[in-house]
């Protein structure tokens, strides 16, 4: 049988500098526990633009359809600031959540024990905080129709449309409730029933599916404002936040803080199975493309090495695997090695986005 594949696209920013020391990983996986990947590389965002005057060239489109999963580091820059919308890098980004039809957009929350202190919040608040934001990712305001700028009595008038249909919502919120089943089994859908007719869709259909199929999962409502409060007064409170595609986006970033770095976390973004059995997949940090700190080998590569743990776990069946990894990075700040970002004032000498990757395999290599 030949092996899984793998399309990483570091795309632009901290992308090049994060995905260099997720390819070591890759072949240390390789090398040292013989889970070999054929792995391909190609261009997204800003560097596809400069190199095809696209965010996404069809090509690249259409390899990411065809591999059992895709690796993405981060798109965007000052450097495209004024580019046109339809080709700013977010774009190719975008694209290819829609057209790979990725749904599911798991984002974790975890916080390390050795981070706690670096949470804006105190850390009894949020030490041994795990949650997972189920982020609604190819419907609602960033993809519903009309959209635009147009004119209307002489004036220009922005438009975007929140539109979620039944299927939309039954469809992520079964990946959410059928997580919950493996962590703390309960659910809070979140959204603003109070003022949006698709909201109060939302959770009719989040209750009929639960009704059907997951009654015993605990599920609740709140409306996203509220949830935003609750994530910075008792995040722990929550185990699956199930939520649309815009209100995710914000909710996500939030949850995110809570564990000190944005450095950390990392996401999966699931569509249908494939023909394999897998399914359509594409892994990424949270984070964004940090211009201000690109080229200087400081950035946080452990979001992006994270993002490969949950390929290991979603797309591939490797649970054991992806534990060992998790577990690795933990270890390595445990140790108090850290990038840039997870320094005090207090603290030491920063490590390199490099040697935290090499920290990371030291610890892998000591665990075999
Ligand atoms: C995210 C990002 C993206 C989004 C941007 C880069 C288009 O903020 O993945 O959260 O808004 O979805
Ligand atoms: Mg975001």
């Amino acid at each position: 049988m030949s092996n899984p594949s793998l399309l990483i696209l570091p795309g632009d920013g901290i992308g090049q500098e994060v995905m260099a020391e997720v390819k070591k990983i890759i072949d240390w996986f390789g090398d040292k526990q013989d889970l070999k990947f054929d792995v391909s590389e190609d261009l997204v965002g800003g560097a596809a633009y400069d190199a095809h005057g696209t965010p996404l060239h069809d090509d690249t489109m259409a390899k990411a359809q065809e591999v059992d999963a895709v690796l993405l580091g981060a798109v965007g820059g000052p450097k495209y600031d004024d580019l046109d919308f339809s080709v700013k890098p977010e774009r190719g980004l975008l694209r290819l959540r829609k057209e790979m039809d990725l749904f599911a957009n798991l984002r974790p929350a975890q916080c390390f024990d050795a981070l706690a202190d670096f949470s804006s919040l105190k850390k009894d608040i949020v030490s041994g905080l795990d949650i997972m934001i189920v982020r609604e990712l190819t419907s609602g305001s960033y993809f519903g129709e009309p959209r635009g700028i147009f004119t209307e009595n002489n004036e220009r008038v922005g438009i975007n449309t929140q539109r979620y249909t039944e299927s939309e919502i039954e469809r992520v919120a079964r990946s959410a409730f059928e997580l919950a089943k493996r962590r703390g089994n309960k659910v809070c859908s979140m959204e603003k029933a109070n003022v949006m007719e698709s909201g109060i869709l939302w959770r009719d259909v989040v209750t009929e599916v639960h009704q059907a199929d997951y009654a015993d999962v605990e599920l609740s409502h709140m409306y996203a404002d509220n949830g935003a409060m609750q994530l910075v007064r008792a995040p722990k409170q929550f185990d699956v936040i199930l939520t649309d595609n815009l209100f995710g986006d914000l909710l996500s970033d939030c949850a995110a803080m809570l564990t000190g770095s944005l450095g950390m976390l990392p996401s999966a973004s699931l569509g249908a199975p494939m023909e394999n059995g897998r399914p359509k997949a594409m892994y990424e940090p949270v984070h964004g493309s940090a211009p201000d700190i690109m080229g200087q080998n400081k950035a946080n590569p452990s979001a992006c090495i994270l993002s490969f743990a949950m390929a290991l776990r979603y797309s591939f069946d490797q649970g054991d695997a992806a534990t060992m990894l998790e577990k690795a990075v933990e270890s390595v700040l445990a140790k108090g090695i850290r990038t840039a970002d997870l320094m005090q004032a207090d603290g030491g000498k920063a490590v390199s986005t490099s040697e935290m990757g090499d920290a990371i395999i030291n610890e892998l290599n000591a665990n075999v």
